[in-house]
């Protein structure tokens, strides 16, 4: 069973239980990462907190709701190995697992409401990643992460292709 964690700030803290009760449903195994009431609290503090057990692949996957899902997806991705992809439709949800492997999904309460929150999360989670040149992109995406790594110099390599490889 794939391990969910998620969080949200005080202005995604009503939608989240409609998204744990849903991840429960498809058989998810689902961690609240807090905030745990409406009281104003500081979104980067919940991005991070599921950015790393994430990361430390202690879970799958993370799910983070704020009042855009910008700060909080912000937050998430300062954590190295995360990718974390802010969606307001399913189509680039879909596609951000497909092509970026994204390990992190974020929506706005004050954006989409609960049925749309839903039909994103279920499409993110049903898409798989495709690999093939797309995993060399995410490859380097997290060369970037490393700039003492070597492979970040050959991050040029892939603009000489762009030409060719139009996908
Ligand atoms: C809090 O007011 C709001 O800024 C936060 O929920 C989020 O939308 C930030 O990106």
């Amino acid at each position: 069973m794939k391990k969910i964690a998620i969080g949200s700030d005080h202005v995604g803290y009503e939608l989240k239980p409609t998204i744990i009760d849903y991840l429960k449903e498809l058989g998810y195994e689902v961690k609240d990462f807090g905030t745990y009431s409406t009281e104003r609290t500081d979104y980067p503090i919940y991005g991070k907190k599921v950015g790393e057990v994430v990361a430390s692949g202690e879970y799958d996957l993370g799910i983070v709701i704020c009042g855009t899902g910008v700060g909080i997806s912000l937050a998430a991705n300062k954590v190295p190995g995360i990718r974390a992809v802010v969606c307001s439709e399913p189509y680039s949800a879909q596609l951000s697992k497909m092509h970026n492997n994204t390990n992190i999904l974020a929506f706005g309460s004050r954006v989409v409401g609960p049925e749309l929150a839903k039909m994103i999360v279920k499409t993110w989670l049903d898409a798989t990643f495709v690999g093939g040149r797309h995993a060399r992109r995410v490859d380097e995406l997290g060369a970037i992460e490393d700039r003492d790594n070597k492979e970040f110099e050959n991050i040029e390599y892939s603009q000489s292709d762009k030409y060719i490889d139009k996908n």
